[in-house]
């Protein structure tokens, strides 16, 4: 299977059409966003998982009702992906919590006017082409990364789902109006996750005792994330996600690209990220 049959061109990048539906995608256009929504945004392989995990326990206090029943993409929904369309979301209590893969100049007008928080995770692109070339290997909508040099190619020409990481992330970090907007990595999770957590919680003004947020930061572990069959991807048929060959929840750390790029593809890697983020003022915190 390749591109022609898999992908759809939505805005210039590729989405997976077996779950981004013209109906799907006509939702999101149309999308009417509340100012207490919470959105998480991140470029695929990022920690979006993480942080479907992270923020329902932030926003319930602690309670981990929706976390052991609810699975992720139904609790905390992409707006662009057709089970968003059948979720009610407009019934849905406020705040809402809703994830996007969308770049900041594809999101609907409405989130424009209206301005909601914005969580947006990013992560060492080294690392998230790793986890991607995994992950393209287990999901059956997606086209099958082939060779590593080819799919090594196909990322850094932003020729795979939602396009550049590199258009991703410059696009988030330019937005005009950043006060609505919290950056942190995934390298900052793992390093310090109860202050993520706590920073996190003081950006949506939720203010939680420390236990709380140490109980929080717990639940979030790789290793206890991993066992929570509503955030491992476990309830999902083999047919669409054969994790029996790499796991969604596969190592969780920061770094893994040394075991994958030779020195010579990382420096590629580097040049490239070099020339595209000339330009980019910020600190990443895997530099
Ligand atoms: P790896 O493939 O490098 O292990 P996304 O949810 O955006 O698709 O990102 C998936 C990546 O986040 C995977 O990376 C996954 O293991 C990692 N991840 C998910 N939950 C995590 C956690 N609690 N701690 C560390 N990494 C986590």
């Amino acid at each position: 299977m390749t591109e022609a049959n898999l992908y759809t061109l939505y805005k210039g990048v590729y989405v997976p059409n077996g779950i981004h539906t013209p109906d799907s995608l006509k939702y999101c256009e149309e999308f009417t966003f509340r100012p207490d929504d919470v959105v998480i945004a991140t470029y695929p392989k990022s920690g979006t998982t993480w942080m479907q995990e992270i923020l329902p326990l932030i926003l319930s206090e602690g309670d981990p009702a929706s976390v052991e029943t609810v699975p992720n993409w139904d609790r905390v929904p992409w707006l662009e992906e057709t089970r968003a369309s059948i979720l009610n979301l407009e019934e849905r209590p406020s705040p809402r919590m809703l994830t996007t893969h969308l770049h900041y100049n594809m999101m609907p007008p409405s989130f424009f006017q209206v301005k909601p928080k914005v969580i947006y995770v990013m992560r060492n692109p080294k690392d998230v082409f790793t986890s991607s070339f995994h992950y393209y290997n287990i999901a059956s909508f997606l086209v099958k990364p082939g060779p590593k040099r080819e799919f090594l190619q196909k990322f850094l020409d932003g020729k795979v789902i939602f396009g550049s990481w590199f258009d991703h992330v410059k696009g988030w970090l330019s937005a005009e109006e950043k006060q609505h907007i919290m950056y942190i990595s995934y390298e900052e999770m793992i390093k310090d996750l109860y202050g993520s957590v706590s920073r996190i919680s003081q950006f949506l003004g939720k203010h939680l005792d420390a236990g709380v947020i140490e109980k929080i930061a717990d639940r979030c572990l790789f290793k206890n994330m991993k066992n929570n069959p509503m955030s491992n991807y476990s309830v999902v048929p083999q047919e669409f996600m054969d994790q029996t060959k790499s796991q969604f929840l596969r190592k969780g750390v920061a770094g893994d690209w040394k075991n994958l790029l030779t020195p010579e593809e990382a420096e590629q890697f580097d040049a490239v990220f070099k020339e595209k983020m000339k330009d980019v003022k910020f600190r990443f915190a895997w530099d």
